[in-house]
């Protein structure tokens, strides 16, 4: 099958790869497995007090597709708040990096990672924001 450029791109260079300490309170971490294929996504984010994300993280194991769609992930979420960023979706990050039919389900895996890592850090810092905010 042929990837498009951006997917090559992403998949040649990925952006963000890593791991942050998934016990620190500022870290939020979604671990995610695709059904269809076994393939595997972790991506975590770091969140300052103000709930915006300061840096992302993340390791692919899986596909082109996948490794794009969680490099791209990486880079939009960066500025973005907690709410923003669980709105994104996967049909805007296919869209983005061109994927065929069959590869959407690896854009979903990517859609998965980021409301997982989102929910692990509300869980984590849960009415510490609320505080923060009122
Ligand atoms: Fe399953 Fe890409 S083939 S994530």
């Amino acid at each position: 099958m042929a990837y498009s450029d951006k997917v090559i791109d992403h998949y040649e260079h990925p952006r963000n790869v890593g791991r942050m300490d998934d016990k620190a309170e500022n870290v939020g971490t979604g671990m995610v497995g695709a059904p269809a294929c076994g393939d595997v996504m972790r991506l975590q984010i770091q969140v300052n007090d103000q709930g915006i994300i300061e840096d992302a993280k993340f390791k692919t194991y899986g596909c082109g597709s996948a490794i794009a769609s969680s490099s791209l992930l990486t880079e939009w979420v960066k500025g973005k708040s907690l709410d923003e960023a669980a709105q994104i979706k996967n049909t805007e990050i296919a869209e983005e990096l061109a994927l065929p039919p069959v590869k959407i389900h690896c854009s979903v895996l990517a859609e998965d990672a980021i409301k997982a890592a989102v929910s692990n850090i509300r869980e984590k810092r849960g009415d510490k924001v609320e505080e923060a905010a009122g």
